[in-house]
């Protein structure tokens, strides 16, 4: 590792004041406790658009395309980092739109993919998905955590040379417990409040920080 690493925080909301944002913030100040520089890449915030154009569709006769300049400007950004987290509400077991569009748009055929030797390996890559399931749904969580290491770390990190990468849930992201019961219907729980909301986001605050230490090795 560089003696002064990087890392690329890519944050996918669209409020600022959002559970995502605050734990964005989080992650990256344990990253500068140990020393990261980070470049904080909030998509919403610098008006990323997710749809895909035909200046950035692959040309898979021209691994050597040149894409549109947005997204060569993102795809130097990935260059310089040598962590990538991108931090998103889970939505539907998966990431954002905006987020998806992100990966769809800039990590082209040719830069991210489609070269003998890949030009992303050895850059670490830890996807962090808030999700509103409680830790205790037995049925969603396993089931999520298998959808997101199959599309995101294997689909996307390990697909682009990135070995390194995992994906870390933090669940009960919302103050209002929810789960499903056995006829399908959401049952939504009492919201908390006082010194229990106070103390429940500061957990999800210190394992945040911990999934990242734990990852990149800091502890
Ligand atoms: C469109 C949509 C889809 C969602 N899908 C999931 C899901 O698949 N699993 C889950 O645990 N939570 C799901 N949620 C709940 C969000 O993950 C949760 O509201 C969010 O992480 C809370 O953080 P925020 O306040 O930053 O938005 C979904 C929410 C929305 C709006």
């Amino acid at each position: 590792m560089n003696e002064n690493p990087t890392a690329l925080v890519v944050v996918a909301h669209h409020r600022r004041d959002s559970l995502t944002v605050h734990i964005a913030d989080q992650v990256t100040a344990r990253l500068k406790e140990a020393g990261y520089a980070v470049d904080v890449l909030d998509l919403h915030a610098e008006d990323f658009d997710p749809l895909m154009t035909v200046a950035d569709q692959p040309d898979w006769d021209d691994r050597d395309k040149v894409y549109s300049e947005p997204a060569q400007a993102h795809q130097r950004r990935i260059l310089a980092a040598d962590a990538i987290i991108p931090v998103f509400p889970i939505y539907w077991f998966s990431v954002p739109a905006v987020l998806k569009g992100w990966i769809d748009r800039v990590w082209g055929y040719g830069f991210a993919y489609g070269r003998s030797k890949p030009r992303l390996a050895g850059k670490k890559m830890l996807w962090l998905g808030l999700g509103g399931a409680a830790d205790d749904d037995d049925e969603s969580v396993p089931a999520m955590q298998e959808a997101m290491d199959t599309t995101l770390r294997d689909g996307v990190s390990r697909y682009c040379g990135i070995d390194e990468a995992a994906v870390e849930m933090l669940l009960n992201a919302e103050a209002q417990p929810q789960t499903i019961d056995e006829h399908g219907n959401l049952v939504v729980g009492e919201a908390m409040s006082g010194e229990a909301r106070r103390a429940h986001y500061a957990e999800l605050d210190r394992r945040a920080r911990d999934h990242v230490a734990k990852f990149l090795g800091l502890v």
